[in-house]
């Protein structure tokens, strides 16, 4: 297929067929059940899995190319890597690059096995954490999915660092801000029940993701890779660097963070936007 592809491919009964098409794929992933399908309990990895692919392609097909470089942050086993490494060659008809960073040493020595044994060459994993993976190959896509707490954060600012064109993350578990929200902040009607303040941190939290990211030059989106009903940690932050990449400086981010007395571990990661 061609790399002009129709957005039906965006439909992912598509993505889901390129990839239980390959049994020896599902086998290798451990996605393999008795009668050679998908085995049932690993339907919500999966749907998560097909469902961010998804709007990966729809995002960058346009500066798909041989040799596009991928970086999966937190890739743990990398099903995402895996999964989107045949869905572009299936679909696309082209190899790209991957580079996956995970502070696991068992989990990186997994994929290292699993690309060998399934003779991907176009995969490289490196053990450590993100913000201090430093790739041989420039790198175009920066991905994170279910990177835990600040391990996000370290996908973002890794992404700006390398002046990636694309970060695409999808949040996990957010308690770095939750914490940080004092009774004494304006919105305390709005936080002192602990399931509302709950979300609300989640919100805050993307909110001063994006504003760090609009302040580094990139402009960014929100959407939702599968219904709440299949995960409620279904939000995708998408980030396009923007051609006359001016940095816009960081006032959104400080006028939420002077209102309710927060701070984004982004500032530690990224001194450089917000000195001045
Ligand atoms: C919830 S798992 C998600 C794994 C994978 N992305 C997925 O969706 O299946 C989070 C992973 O992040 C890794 N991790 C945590 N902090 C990290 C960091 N600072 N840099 C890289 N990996 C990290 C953990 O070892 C773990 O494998």
């Amino acid at each position: 297929m061609s790399l002009s592809l129709q957005k039906s491919v965006y439909k992912g009964s598509i993505l889901a067929e390129a990839l239980t098409s390959s049994k020896e794929l599902l086998k290798v992933l451990g996605w393999e059940g008795p009668d050679g399908g998908l085995l049932r309990r690993e339907l919500k990895k999966f749907q998560e899995i097909v469902g961010f692919s998804s709007h990966i392609l729809w995002m960058v097909e346009d500066i798909l190319k041989e040799d596009t470089v991928f970086l999966d942050c937190s890739c743990g086993k990398s099903y995402l890597a895996f999964a989107l490494n045949r869905i572009i060659k299936e679909l696309y008809g082209i190899e790209v690059f991957f580079y996956g960073v995970d502070t696991s040493p068992t989990l990186v020595e997994r994929c290292k096995d699993m690309a060998s044994s399934l003779g991907y060459e176009n995969m490289s994993f490196w053990r450590g954490r993100s913000i201090e993976f430093s790739p041989q190959k420039p790198v175009d896509i920066v991905l994170a999915l279910h990177a835990c707490d600040a391990a996000t954060d370290e996908a973002i600012a890794k992404g700006v660092r390398l002046d990636a064109r694309y970060i695409m993350v999808v949040p996990c578990c957010q308690n770095q801000i939750r914490g940080q929200i004092k009774p004494s902040q304006p919105l305390r009607a709005l936080t002192d029940l602990g399931l509302l303040r709950y979300r609300f941190a989640d919100l805050l939290t993307e909110a001063l993701r994006a504003q760090v990211l609009r302040g580094a030059g990139y402009s960014v989106e929100l959407h939702e890779i599968v219904p709440p009903t299949v995960t409620p940690k279904n939000l995708v932050l998408t980030a396009r660097r923007l051609r006359n990449r001016r940095k816009r400086g960081m006032e959104g981010y400080k006028e939420l963070c002077q209102l309710l007395g927060v701070r984004s571990t982004l500032e530690g990661l990224l001194p450089e936007l917000f000195e001045g």
